[in-house]
């Protein structure tokens, strides 16, 4: 099983960036504990942190060729992307998507997704912990499949 990893805007500055909403830990710290639970898991991951909208897209599309699975962290793009979300539909991979914070207790912006609505799910709040529980429940939700 692969499963791709998809990494939204201003997330390559993780680790610096608004620590007391967001964590220490950087990207890369959170890529490696994936690639620990993939291989626990016996599932395969490949990764895209982009901070365009358009490549972002490009990723979605090319998944359908060679992924059974999305987890994504749209980052800001999670309340504007109509195009993203189009995108997800289009391919109808599952996907779970994730968020470091938790989206609905902060300003009433954040707590629309445009993404949601065409995902399995959605796990906010847990700092790094969001990308490990999402992991699971994706790999569980295709492997069940
Ligand atoms: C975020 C939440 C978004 O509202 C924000 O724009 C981000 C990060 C999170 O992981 O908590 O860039 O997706």
């Amino acid at each position: 099983m692969k499963l791709l990893i998809l990494h939204g805007p201003n997330l390559n500055l993780l680790g610096t960036r608004e620590p007391g909403i967001y964590g220490k830990l950087t990207l890369a710290e959170i890529n490696s504990t994936l690639v620990k639970l993939s291989a626990e898991l016996g599932c395969e991951l490949s990764f895209l942190q982009s901070n365009s909208e358009g490549e972002l897209i490009d990723a979605i599309q090319d998944a359908a060729q060679h992924c059974s699975g999305i987890l994504i962290n749209p980052a800001a793009y999670t309340h504007t992307s109509i195009a993203i979300r189009d995108a997800l539909a289009a391919v109808g991979l599952p996907c779970v998507e994730v968020h470091l914070s938790n989206i609905h207790n902060r300003e009433p912006f954040r707590h629309v997704s445009m993404i949601a609505p065409v995902t399995i799910g959605q796990i906010c709040g847990f700092g790094g912990d969001s990308y490990l529980l999402a992991l699971r429940a994706l790999f569980n939700y295709v492997k069940t499949k």
